[in-house]
């Protein structure tokens, strides 16, 4: 069998450097050897970190580190996550470097593909194994008297944080609710699992979250399955079962896609609300940039695997930098602004098995200069809270002493 061919083998991803002929013939596609070879070093690789990820126990020592920034709930530090795929190495996470600040609500942004998900699943180390492993850099969270590092921390551990101090709402509650328990039952799990309390009230905290959540007969919602509620009303049990414990970061991802425009806003102004009432953070996931103007404080826009543009949300808005941010607005309708069609950005993401070694985004920029043709772009911080990932602004940068990383 013939798979499409890829630059990067799984034995490059890891540093190693492999010389392998290419196939005659047809460049695009990989000869059932190469398949073969792919295979078995894919194998190789993931029992390495399967080894890894099955030690059970690990010193505390080894996961504790320090944070960055105090105020900072979470920190990701060049993180890597990538899927050993039967085609070649899937980069996902490419090195995602930002940092969710406590008490605020942090957008990502991106088109579809571009590891808005993965990054979240790293965090919440739920990525799919064994194909999707982090490969390397960290995710340091801040749990106010100490700091660990997430990547480095055993799944046992791991699990007492998932739910308790990091919760997660999915695109679709249908699929991330399960069908054949009641919502009592799946909400009490919650609470009979990190608060070590009694069935009584367990059940006497999930009916009053149901109540926080705006479900006006939550005794009887606390006895239906999950088939029996409608969209709206299920998005909401999700919400209230991701609060259950008061978390101190709650991952939005996509969190309204799956709704209509009128609960799309019940549930945002929902969310916000709870945010407020229990003080934590927020990392919203979505590709609608209305939702993140509404709700964000600081945007971090991601494309093929890669931060490329943070800032607050009225930089962003205000001020877009990079080609791809300024794309994205064009690309939003606005009330009042006729036009026969709306901009598209021309062209596809790159294939993430195939990354190219330049500025991922030049197949698509209309904006280049010589310099893009060298290595993928730095950082070039344009304010204290602004940076952007594009050769454009290498001025700006000496303008307004900002730095390079
Ligand atoms: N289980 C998997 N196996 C192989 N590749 C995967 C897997 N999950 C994700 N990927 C790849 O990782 C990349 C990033 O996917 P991710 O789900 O994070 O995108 P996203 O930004 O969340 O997109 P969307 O807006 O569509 O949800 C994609 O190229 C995807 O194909
Ligand atoms: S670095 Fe060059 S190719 Fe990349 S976005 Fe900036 S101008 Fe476009
Ligand atoms: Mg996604």
């Amino acid at each position: 069998m013939l798979f499409r061919k890829r630059n990067t083998t799984q034995s490059e991803a890891q540093g190693e450097e492999v010389k392998k002929s290419a196939p005659k013939g047809n460049a695009h596609y990989l000869s059932a050897k190469e398949s073969r070879e792919i295979a078995k070093s894919n194998a190789r690789t993931i029992r390495e970190f399967e080894k890894k990820n099955k030690v059970k126990h690990v010193d505390e020592s080894v996961y504790t580190c320090e944070m960055k920034d105090e105020n900072n709930i979470v920190e990701f530090d060049d993180l890597h996550t990538y899927f050993f795929t039967d085609a070649g190495v899937s980069k996902a996470v490419d090195g995602v470097t930002f940092s969710i600040p406590k008490g605020a609500t942090v957008g990502v942004v991106g088109e579809s593909g571009c590891g808005k998900s993965v990054t979240s699943l790293s965090l919440m180390r739920l990525v799919q194994a064994p194909q999707g492993q982090i490969v390397s850099g960290a995710i340091r969270f801040n749990m106010g008297d100490k700091a660990y590092d997430i990547t480095k921390m055993p799944l046992s551990e791991m699990r007492k944080i998932r739910g308790k101090q990091i919760a997660m709402i999915f695109q679709e509650p249908m699929t991330s609710l399960n069908p054949v328990f009641r919502i009592g039952y799946q909400l009490d799990e919650m609470s009979l699992l990190h608060k070590k309390c009694t069935k009584e009230e367990a059940k006497a905290h999930s009916i009053e979250m149901l109540k926080l959540v705006g479900i006006a007969a939550p005794e009887r919602v606390y006895r239906c399955y999950p088939h029996e509620l409608s969209g709206g009303m299920r998005q909401r049990v999700m919400i209230a079962i991701a609060l259950s414990c008061e978390p101190r970061l709650i991952i939005a991802d996509e969190p309204t896609t799956a709704l209509d425009v009128t609960i799309q806003a019940q549930i945002l102004d929902l969310l916000k609300e709870v945010k407020d009432k229990i003080d934590g953070s927020v990392m919203l996931i979505t590709h609608d940039l209305g939702v993140i103007a509404e709700m964000a404080d600081f945007v971090v826009v991601m494309y093929a695997g890669r931060v490329i543009e943070t800032g607050t949300t009225q930089e962003i808005f205000n001020n877009p930098l990079h080609p791809y941010t300024i794309g994205l607005q064009k690309s939003k309708p606005v009330v009042g602004r006729k036009v026969d069609r709306l901009y598209n950005i021309p062209g596809q993401v790159p294939n993430p098995i195939d990354m190219p070694n330049f500025c991922y985004f030049k197949d698509r920029c209309d904006r280049c200069i010589e310099k893009c043709n060298g290595e993928y772009p730095h950082f070039i911080q344009v304010s204290p809270t602004h940076r952007v990932s594009c050769y454009l602004y290498e001025d700006m940068q000496n303008k307004e002493g900002g730095s390079n990383e």
